[in-house]
């Protein structure tokens, strides 16, 4: 903080202080506490009249300890600009005091935790129960609070694997991120081509109401473009996240619309990586509490 503006709140700070003392020194009475009078302040509104009473003393002392407090604040914490309190107080050390007070409190407990493997975690209620609310701190605002997921990001809670469903995997997941790699396709096959491959992707997820015709048209377009990624039956390959097209799950909607926009712009979807935010134990929990969304699905 500049000399300017230290010195700038400095004044405004005890200026007011000392502004309220002197406002109390100037309004007392002669007789310091003296005692209740009957005598008014001679005017009157209304038939309202006021008395010419001194401030009731609880009042006055109250005012007084309140800007005592102010001073001694003032000299022990930082409120005066650059000047930093008796105590040496800041937001920051605060901060790091509680959070080696909470590692202290709960590091035993998830290092005991975290040496026990994904599949007996999914087991224990409390270890469930701790992964629940890392989830619903840290994943929630993507996945939903219910983990079902939704426009673009994946339902947790089926048995629908875009990078695979066993712990390892899950937890590969969350410590190294994702991000999903699907090409534009309007540059490549142009737009008659996404809207026949599009009939054809429909098809192929067993919805009726497609066009033969175009679907025929566009099986060739698959087998050229998108089966090195999504196979050559369609079911996906969950080492490079692309996804199966034939269950009838979509992750980004299943109308011709939809899949034609898929196409068209491409897609990529984007996990974070959790490894540095969360560490290693606090995924392996959570990795357990989302093992045991669908384990038994
Ligand atoms: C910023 C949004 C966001 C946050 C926060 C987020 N995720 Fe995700 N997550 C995604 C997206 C998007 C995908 C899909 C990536 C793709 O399209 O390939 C995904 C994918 C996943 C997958 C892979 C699903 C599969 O089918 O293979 C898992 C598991 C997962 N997230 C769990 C979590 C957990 C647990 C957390 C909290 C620690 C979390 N995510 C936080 C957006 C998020
Ligand atoms: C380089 C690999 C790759 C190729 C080639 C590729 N895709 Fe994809 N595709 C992906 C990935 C990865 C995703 C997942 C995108 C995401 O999660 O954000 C995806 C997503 C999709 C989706 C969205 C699925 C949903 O659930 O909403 C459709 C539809 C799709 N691809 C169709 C195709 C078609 C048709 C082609 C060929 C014209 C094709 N893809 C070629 C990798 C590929």
């Amino acid at each position: 903080m500049t000399t300017f503006w230290t010195i700038w709140i400095t004044v405004i700070s005890l200026g007011s202080l000392f502004g309220c003392t002197w406002l109390l020194w100037v309004t007392r009475k002669s007789e310091p506490f003296q005692s209740e009078t009957s005598e008014t302040m001679g005017h009157e509104y209304d038939g309202i009249e006021e008395y010419d009473n001194p401030l009731p003393k609880w009042w006055l002392y109250m005012f007084m300890a309140t800007i005592v407090f102010g001073l001694v604040y003032y000299l022990l914490y930082p409120g005066l600009g650059g000047f930093k309190g008796l105590f040496g107080w800041t937001q920051e050390n605060q901060w790091e005091a509680e959070v080696q007070a909470a590692e202290a409190k709960y590091g035993p407990l998830y290092a005991e935790l975290a040496a026990q493997p994904i599949e007996a975690l999914a087991q224990d209620t409390r270890a469930i129960r701790m992964g629940q609310r890392l989830f619903a701190n840290n994943c929630a605002v993507c996945h939903g609070s219910a983990a079902r997921g939704s426009f673009g990001f994946p339902d947790l809670t089926d048995n629908d694997w875009l990078y695979g469903g066993t712990p390892d995997k899950i937890k590969e997941t969350l410590l190294i991120g994702r991000i999903a790699a699907m090409p534009a396709w309007e540059a490549v096959i142009g737009a008659e081509g996404i809207t026949q491959v599009a009939h054809y992707v429909r098809a192929m997820s067993g919805q009726q109401n497609v066009d033969k015709a175009l679907a025929d048209r566009g099986s060739s377009l698959y087998a050229a473009n998108c089966a090195v990624c999504h196979g050559g039956d369609g079911k996906g390959i969950q080492s490079l996240g692309a996804p199966n097209l034939t269950d009838g799950v979509w992750l980004y909607g299943g109308t011709q619309a939809m899949v034609e926009a898929s196409l068209r712009n491409g897609r990529n979807g984007v996990m974070p990586a959790f490894k540095d935010t969360l560490g290693e134990e606090r995924v392996h929990l959570v990795s357990a509490y989302v093992y045991s969304l669908s384990k038994d699905n």
